[in-house]
């Protein structure tokens, strides 16, 4: 069924559990996600940044997820937009049928981002959508090292309560420390759990969001190096600790950089394993079986949204 996101939070928030929301660029992607969340009995986020509507065409996305949709009705899927950077782009997938949109002002100043994000709101909630937000900026690897020096960069909680009651959003990304990509962290992997204990102590009805939360699972990294990749030193944030933000408020957890060494790391396979190999159902099948593998782990291992339906 296509919903938006507003009862799958209200249940992960009431039984401490987190919804994945995974990127979504090709049909192999949205199959092995949706097949794995069908096994599992599991909530799912299906996200599409602007620029995987540029590659992949907005019509072919919301045709595609209306197939799997149509494929599995017990299933609670929500279409969201993935960094909305502006008011048009949130527009455009609200009128395409998304039933959430983010709109990411984090790189506006306080008083810009409200003023913005408050008119995403007004727009998506006049026909029935919901709006993520993002207070705070995403570490690059280079902040990291300077982080305990730098404050500024995770999302101050009291600022967090004052932008979520003037926004009216309704859910909100933090930074706690995690960041896009591969490379997230130099050392160890560590996540700021006292600012979110704050936020959740200030907003406790608003579901958090975990950006650029992948693993970079160890087993798919060293697949795609064993393969022919060169992605050396990359690391994610480790199980463990994803296990800790689901069960300690955060309500969704996005996964893309997971996705993409699941294909890669299948494709490459094939490649190298049957040279002779020409037949793109062949190594496209195997990423897709990686993508459903690594989905299904992190729902059922990890996020603890299985059989939340
Ligand atoms: O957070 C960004 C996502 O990983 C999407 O990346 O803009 O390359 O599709 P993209
Ligand atoms: P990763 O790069 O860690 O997969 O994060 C994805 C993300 O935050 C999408 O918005
Ligand atoms: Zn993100």
């Amino acid at each position: 069924m296509l919903v938006t996101t507003t009862e799958m939070f209200k249940k992960s928030m009431e039984e401490k559990f987190a919804i994945g929301a995974f990127n979504i660029n090709n049909m192999e992607i949205i199959q092995g996600i949706v097949d794995a969340a069908k096994e599992a009995k599991s909530p799912v986020i299906l996200e599409a940044s602007s620029s995987a509507i540029k590659f992949a065409r907005i019509n072919y996305l919301t045709k595609m997820v209306e197939a799997a949709v149509e494929e599995n009705p017990e299933i609670p899927i929500a279409l969201h937009l993935d960094h909305g950077p502006d008011f048009e782009t949130c527009k455009m997938c609200v009128d395409a049928g998304f039933t959430s949109v983010m709109f990411d002002g984090s790189k506006y100043d306080f008083e810009e981002n409200v003023q913005k994000t408050k008119e995403v709101v007004e727009y998506a909630h006049s026909k029935g959508v919901v709006v993520e937000a993002e207070l705070g900026k995403l570490a690059g690897i280079e902040d990291d090292v300077k982080v305990e020096s730098n404050d500024a960069i995770y999302t101050d909680p009291e600022q967090a309560r004052e932008f979520v009651e003037r926004t009216g959003c309704d859910s909100l990304a933090i930074a706690i420390g995690t960041s896009h990509g591969a490379y997230k962290f130099k050392g160890e992997a560590k996540l700021r759990f006292d600012i979110l204990a704050k936020v959740k102590e200030l907003i406790p009805n608003t579901p958090i969001v975990l950006h650029g939360a992948s693993t970079v699972v160890p087993e798919l990294l060293a697949m795609c190096n064993k393969y022919g990749a060169d992605i050396p030193g990359a690391k994610g944030v480790p199980d463990e600790i994803l296990r800790e933000a689901s069960t300690s408020g955060v309500s969704k957890i996005n996964v893309d950089t997971d996705l993409r060494l699941a294909m890669t790391g299948g494709i490459r396979k094939v490649f190298i394993e049957e040279p002779s190999a020409f037949d793109p159902r062949k190594y496209l099948g195997e990423g897709r079986n990686l993508v459903k593998e690594t989905v299904y782990h992190k729902m059922t291992n990890v996020f603890g949204s299985a059989n939340k339906i």
